[in-house]
């Protein structure tokens, strides 16, 4: 049996220094990226090339001493593959046709995974190329993220078009949540037997509800998603990732069954010590600004955050994605930094 130390993390075990990867590890910020990234029609015609999608995957870890590959890939190829129109717009974002109260049922889950299969071509391929104590992990987004920008249109800052669509509408909103469930079950599940080690949800957007709300939006769907897959993928290890859920954190562990949670960079480092399960696996946190700033401030953090985390299995990650101005020296400083112990 290889030893994989990101997945045996996931799992419960601590290590003497933690595994590392970043959000977003593959982007901007490398110049080979862009590089590939222009081969490429548009963005989703990279995420939905294999060839192409397989080299975007690898080139952090050519670079970088990271522990994991994730699936090159964006939460958005969802609502593509099950009709919706998708554009990424250079500068601006993804931009999307939005559901209605009467189009969410002209949605076609029954075409979706015929859709996604490229994405299952480049995990079996990134599993052949890999070393094998390197993680692979693959992802979706969760549903409430995922409806935001359904119903939105595009990105905001409070999803105020979505939760109050939820609120208006909550049969149709159900039924948007119920297929984004189905759907997200079969394509992690597809990833799973394509080779992948672990999962994550990305919540991006968990901030902004109230615990009612949280409880039947963010927990509720995370839960039937986690039990699907299990159902089908006895243990699968699962990355539950609930950006800006603040309060609720404890509740989403508990709530979700993930193994292990992902703290964004605004959770006090203190936070997991009183109100986590003792064992539970924690990913985080440095604000990817600091980052870009990096120096003295990035590497006292650094050393702050592995400290406090110390005493339970923790996965070195930023608190969000990295941002494309990121310099590739800090990157390595950060790596260099959290191995080095
Ligand atoms: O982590 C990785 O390296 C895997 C690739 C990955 C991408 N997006 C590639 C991407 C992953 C895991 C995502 C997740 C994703 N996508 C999330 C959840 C995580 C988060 O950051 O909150 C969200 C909300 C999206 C939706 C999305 N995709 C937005 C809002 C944008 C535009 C913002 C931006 O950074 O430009 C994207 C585009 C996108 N997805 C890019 C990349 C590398 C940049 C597109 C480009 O190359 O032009």
């Amino acid at each position: 049996m290889s030893h994989k130390p990101l997945l045996a993390t996931v799992l419960g075990e601590r290590q003497t220094r933690p595994p590392v990867w970043i959000m977003r590890q593959a982007g901007r910020y490398l110049p080979e990226y862009r590089q590939t990234r222009a081969l490429a029609r548009d963005f989703l015609d990279l995420c939905y090339t294999p060839d192409l999608a397989v080299e975007v995957s690898l080139q952090p870890l050519r670079r970088f001493d990271l522990d994991a590959a994730i699936m090159f890939s964006d939460i958005l190829v969802v609502p593509d593959a099950l009709g919706q129109k998708v554009r990424f717009e250079q500068g601006e974002g993804p931009i999307l046709e939005p559901v209605t109260e009467e189009t969410i049922g002209a949605l076609k889950p029954e075409r979706a995974l015929a859709h996604l299969a490229p994405m299952f071509e480049t995990l079996s391929r990134l599993r052949a190329e890999l070393a094998d104590d390197k993680t692979l992990i693959g992802f979706c987004g969760s549903p409430w993220t995922v409806a935001t920008y359904m119903i939105g249109g595009r990105g905001s800052t409070d999803q105020a078009a979505a939760r109050l669509f939820a609120l208006r509408h909550p049969e149709a909103f159900a039924a948007l949540m119920d297929v984004l469930v189905a759907t997200s079950i079969d394509y992690l599940v597809g990833q799973f037997e394509a080779g992948a080690d672990v999962v994550q949800l990305f919540e991006s957007w968990a901030l902004n509800l109230d615990d009612a709300a949280f409880e039947t939006q963010v927990i509720a769907p995370n839960r039937r998603i986690v039990e699907g897959v299990r159902a089908r993928v006895p243990n699968a290890p699962i990355i539950g990732f609930p950006r800006g859920a603040a309060g609720n954190l404890a509740r989403y562990a508990a709530g979700t069954g993930v193994n292990a949670l992902g703290l964004d960079y605004a959770t006090p480092l203190d936070f997991a010590a009183q109100h986590l399960p003792a064992g539970l696996t924690v990913q985080g946190n440095l604000d990817p600004l600091r980052l870009v700033a990096g120096g003295a401030q990035m590497d006292e953090r650094v050393d702050a955050i592995i400290a406090a985390l110390a005493d339970r299995p923790h996965i070195f990650n930023l608190g969000h994605g990295i941002v494309p101005e990121t310099p590739i020296e800090h990157v390595a400083r950060l790596i260099e930094r959290v191995k080095a112990g």
